[in-house]
């Protein structure tokens, strides 16, 4: 891991990736290089396409930013492409001119006050003026072993009046050609993060959230990967932003193929003034790149978010096999059918019990209550404490659901404080799931919430909570934010978000968080660095989270992915899988159940017990292996996936839908070593048989009896292995 600076080049650099920067005549920064390790001496010329063309306004001869590829492309210049920075000064103009001032190259990484990676080698901080008194401190990070380029921006404002920003994103850069593909993680509610890829040509295509959240629509981060590439070959750059609100990521060509890649702040509807003396901080941006296919690529944000992001508590922790009972009682329940789902569960080798939506306020369904961070006596006699303590009794642990950004208008809190809400009191205001958005860019609501749950919390420790959010914001207006500062509200309602997770994560650090909004509609990386799970999906068919793990294992870790068990007739789509299926799936995220786990038959309550007690011996295996997906659930009826670490393996096939005479299929492994054996029940292979031949799956059904082999449709063969 290396950062130097030699005849105006910089160059960040490990064994794998090089990342390069130059300083251009007139002082702005131009994106020389990112991709495989580049060795030897460089001249800045040699990156530089410098030929006359006409239409072309030049900065000074030979040099128009418009013919170069930049690093931080300002607006108002002789570059007409989209822009990294766009301020507005008093006088109406949007002129920015940033030159190079001067760098610093240091041990580690400053710490800013938003979600951030940490413990990283090595930065390199490059600071930029603009003669109209801003300075502009560009921060690019790189950590040991990893193939990452984290990177920030900071802009303060020096001069004597207040200026706007409109637009000023976490990273940009220019690549020398646009012969890629975009590849986005995106969907809706009940299908996040499927896989989509596209061509790019001249002109922008881009992913966005405009919600308030990041969204299920679409997840912050894109790949750009080359058409031939695939998951062990080809080149892959990929980018994620460590944020949860409106966001912009974003492929630009142009007439000489240069690609642009950017993302940070969605600039729309932000816009944030910044008088005499402040600074304004991006999110981060991580960028990876590789030349040997995606699943290199995952690998290096999986890394990244199990070792710098994840805090260090919950990095290696043994993640409990839970229970909620969500989809086993929705709002109806008392203490006694609590007790009963957790004794049962206990009984099966569940280790943690999660009381889900319905325990607060008046709160019988999705109409009322929300907001009212007080204890339903009528629902639970003994408060939530008299449940916690009878299941922490038997030996289990105990969690609770909380929704701390929204409120129903029938509550406690919306009839002395009107006015919490996010909205124009001159216009309606649009029920989402008959919920309206508190208004958290406001310190009062933040604290108002956070004194409510501490009374709680503090009577009712508890091991672990799902914070949920159900809705998006519309109608974005705040009564308290001045005219001028109304486009400040997004963003500063995702720092209050993060203000009231960074406390309640330090007032409560021995209690794991998992995040959710309706599923997966606020799975990021940013959450993730207060809490360490996220709920994937409120879809639980077993079929359809193929795709939606498949999908949110590009960027995302499978100790992050919450992943239940859940009923059939499944609730989301009615589908019949078999609980062995619906087990096999789950065991590739944190693993739990959502279901009335007391109406099941004793043959089903035997299986769990030995799911449960296989996946606790596995778990580690699981949570901190490297994971390989093997076929993909978007390109057939068959589809796997595994994990590795050390001497051991877990893999996984599926298939869709039963065929008739289909033929034996082969199921290859990989990142297992050529020449070791491996032992699988009682027969040993070696890791070049399984990795080039494959494992032999022969076809259920001949003609004349069953094999026993799985067989119908929804099929899963679960395979065990350990190096000898
Ligand atoms: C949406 C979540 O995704 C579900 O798991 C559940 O917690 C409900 N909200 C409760 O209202």
């Amino acid at each position: 891991m290396h950062a130097e600076f030699n005849q105006n080049i910089f160059h960040l650099y490990n064994d794998k990736i090089s990342y390069m920067i130059g300083i251009l005549s007139n002082g702005h920064l131009g994106h020389l290089y990112f991709g495989k390790r580049l060795y030897g001496e460089f001249d800045l010329q040699a990156f530089r396409v410098n030929q006359d063309r006409p239409l072309t306004a030049y900065v000074e001869k030979d040099l128009s930013l418009g013919l170069e590829r930049l690093e931080y492309p300002n607006y108002g210049t002789t570059d007409f492409r989209e822009p990294a920075i766009d301020l507005i000064f008093e006088s109406g103009s949007h002129i920015v001119d940033f030159k190079y001032k001067s760098h610093r190259i240091y041990r580690g990484k400053d710490p800013i006050a938003l979600p951030q990676t940490f413990d990283a080698e090595l930065t390199l901080e490059i600071k930029l003026e603009d003669k109209k008194g801003l300075e502009l401190l560009l921060s690019y990070s790189m950590f040991k072993g990893l193939d990452v380029i984290s990177k920030h921006v900071k802009l303060t404002n020096h001069s004597d009046e207040s200026i706007r920003i409109n637009r000023l994103l976490s990273t940009s850069i220019d690549l020398p050609d646009g012969d890629l593909e975009f590849m986005q993680f995106s969907g809706d509610w009940a299908r996040e993060r499927h896989i989509y890829k596209t061509p790019l040509n001249p002109g922008i295509h881009s992913v966005y959230s405009k919600r308030g959240a990041s969204s299920a629509h679409h997840n912050p981060s894109a790949f750009l990967v080359r058409p031939e590439t695939r998951e062990f070959s080809g080149e892959a750059i990929g980018m994620a932003l460590i944020y949860s609100g409106n966001f912009l990521a974003q492929a630009e060509v142009d007439a000489n193929d240069i690609l642009r890649f950017q993302c940070g702040i969605h600039p729309d509807y932000f816009q944030w003034t910044l008088d005499s003396g402040q600074s304004f901080q991006t999110p981060e941006a991580i960028l990876t790149y590789s030349s040997e296919g995606l699943n290199y690529l995952s690998h290096q944000f999986h890394n990244l978010f199990n070792k710098h992001l994840i805090n260090k508590k919950w990095q290696n922790s043994q993640k409990p096999v839970l229970i909620n009972n969500w989809e086993a009682t929705y709002f109806d329940f008392d203490e006694e059918k609590l007790v009963t789902l957790a004794s049962e569960a206990y009984k099966l080798g569940i280790e943690l019990f999660v009381l889900d939506d319905g325990w607060f306020g008046l709160r019988n369904d999705d109409t009322t209550g929300l907001g009212d961070w007080f204890v339903n006596r009528e629902k639970l006699k003994n408060g939530i404490k008299g449940v916690r303590d009878q299941i922490k009794d038997m030996g289990m642990k105990f969690g609770i659901w909380i929704e701390p950004e929204m409120a129903n208008l029938e509550t406690k809190l919306l009839s002395e404080h009107p006015d919490f809400l996010i909205g124009d009191p001159t216009r309606d205001r649009s029920p989402g799931r008959n919920q309206y958005v508190l208004d958290y860019s406001r310190q009062e609501v933040v604290d108002h919430i956070y004194n409510q749950l501490i009374l709680v919390l503090d009577d009712c420790p508890v091991d672990y909570i799902k914070w949920d959010m159900n809705r998006n914001i519309t109608e974005a207006y705040s009564v308290c934010l001045e005219n001028n500062r109304q486009g400040e509200l997004f963003h500063r309602y995702i720092l209050g978000v993060y203000d009231l997770y960074e406390r309640l994560t330090s007032r409560y650090q021995d209690t794991l968080f998992e995040s959710c909004a309706s599923g997966g509609g606020r799975f990021d990386p940013a959450l993730l660095y207060y809490a360490p799970q996220a709920w994937t999906s409120d879809n639980t068919d077993a079929v359809e989270r193929l795709k939606i793990q498949y999908g949110t294992s590009m960027i995302y870790p499978l100790q992050t992915m919450g992943s239940h068990v859940s009923e059939v007739p499944n609730h989301q789509n009615r589908r019949q899988t078999s609980l062995e299926m619906r087990t096999h799936v789950a065991y590739f995220g944190t693993f739990g159940y959502e279901l009335d786990i007391t109406k099941l038959s004793e043959d089903e309550k035997n299986q769990i017990k030995a799911h449960t007690a296989f996946f606790k011996k596995h778990r580690t295996l699981i949570h901190q292996g490297d994971f390989y997906r093997l076929m993909s659930p978007f390109d057939g009826n068959d589809s796997g996936w595994m994990v590795v670490k050390d001497d051991q393996v877990l893999a996984c096939w599926y298939r869709v839908l039963s065929q008739s005479n289909p033929g034996p299929s082969r199921f290859k492994l990989k990142g297992l070593k050529e020449a070791s054996k491996y032992k699988m029940n009682d027969k040993v292979f070696t890791g070049s048989y399984l990795m080039n031949h494959g494992i032999l799956l022969k076809q259920a059904f001949t003609g004349i009896e069953y094999s026993g082999d799985p067989s119908g449709d929804f099929q899963s063969r679960l395979f065990y292995l350990e190096e000898v």
